[in-house]
């Protein structure tokens, strides 16, 4: 199978090496594999953060190994041209809706969460979160002047029933092949977006009697992640409360540079990403933490490529890499980003 590889800015391609070693390791026979740009080096390089030859590969590709995107030099840029719209136009030309990110502390990292160990243990959660509507792709948005003369930006918050079905029923078929609970994510006390969820979301509910639901509103959500976190089995929420309790999660499990995710459509087509991002501080110094691109790879073996047992064994082999000691600098160590790679394909 074909696997477009887009590593980008920043740690991107540092940490996306290391997943590639570890697919090779695994199932090199198996998979080809083709780069093209991405993000700010591609403005600089194509004049687009997305150019037309790299949404080409996406489409042919069987799946999408993704590192990260965002370059402070793009800053001033206009929106359209900005490093994040090439992984939003990803995920909106490819129908990529749904957003799985599994947040779960390794025993291992017990000291390294935020969160104290016996509270951190507890958390074993999946974050579905709907990737292509919301208030980020929503119409009209911009910047005006008022009358009076004062600047003014505005953004639409907008999700149609369709849209909310679909991603509530991938939230309850991953809850049922977990511990059959799952937790509907919104602010309904004070947003129609998210009353309309509220009720189709229990409107799907009667498909899936199996799976218990319950409704949180955010600011609650956020609390009970951090009080809590053992509670939640599976999360569903829309695009802009995942991408904020996402990254809530993964401190709670030690790391942003732990978490992994996997983006799905209608077919087996997927794109895998850590939900990092560039890191621009860190990056070409050899001190990103490569885990969360690698376990990405794995959800990609898991998700579009049907080899389950080597997706066990590539996240095997990262807690083996884990209990043998291997830290790097944002787990409180000093093994380097190939360091770390170099543990996880010794593991293997
Ligand atoms: C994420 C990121 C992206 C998002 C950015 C880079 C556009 O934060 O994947 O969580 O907001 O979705
Ligand atoms: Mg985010």
């Amino acid at each position: 199978m074909l696997i477009a590889l887009l590593p980008g800015d920043g740690i991107g391609p540092e940490v996306t090496a290391e997943a590639v070693r570890v697919l090779e390791a695994v199932a090199g026979d198996r998979l080809t594999f083709e780069e093209a740009p991405v993000g700010g080096g591609a403005y600089h390089t194509q004049g687009h953060p997305l150019p037309p030859a790299t949404l080409d590969l996406a489409r042919r590709a069987d799946a999408i190994l993704f590192g990260a995107v965002g370059d402070p030099s793009c800053d001033a840029l206009e929106r359209h041209l900005r490093p994040e719209q090439a992984i939003l136009g990803l995920r909106k030309e490819l129908g990529l809706f749904a957003n799985l990110r599994p947040a779960r502390l390794f025993p291992e990292l017990a000291d390294a969460s935020a969160l104290r160990p016996e509270i951190a243990r507890e958390m074993d959660l999946v974050i579905v979160r709907e990737l292509t509507g919301d208030v980020y792709f929503g119409t009209p948005r911009g910047r005006r002047e008022t009358n009076d003369g004062r600047r003014e930006g505005f953004d639409t918050m907008r999700y149609d029933e369709d849209e909310i079905a679909r991603i509530a029923r991938v939230g309850f078929e991953t809850a049922q092949g977990r511990r059959g609970s799952l937790c509907s994510v919104d602010k309904a006390n004070v947003l129609e977006t998210s009353q309309l969820w509220r009720d189709v979301v229990t409107e799907v509910a009667a498909e899936y009697p199996q799976v218990e639901l319950a409704h949180m509103y955010v600011d609650n959500a956020a609390m009970q992640l951090v009080r809590n976190p053992g509670w939640f089995d599976t999360i569903v929420t829309g695009n802009l409360f995942g991408d904020i309790l996402s990254d809530q999660a993964s401190m709670c499990a030690g790391s942003i540079g732990m978490l992994p995710s996997a983006s799905l459509g209608q077919g087996g087509k997927g794109l895998y990403e850590p939900i990092h991002g560039s890191a621009p501080d860190i990056a070409g110094q050899g001190r990103a933490n490569p885990l969360a691109a690698i376990l990405s790879a794995a959800m990609l073996l898991r998700h579009s490529a049907d080899m389950a047992a080597e997706a066990d064994r590539i996240e095997a082999a990262v807690a083996a890499a884990l209990a043998a000691g291997h830290r790097t600098a944002d787990l409180g160590g000093a093994v380097t980003c190939q360091g770390m790679g170099d543990a996880v394909l010794a593991a293997l």
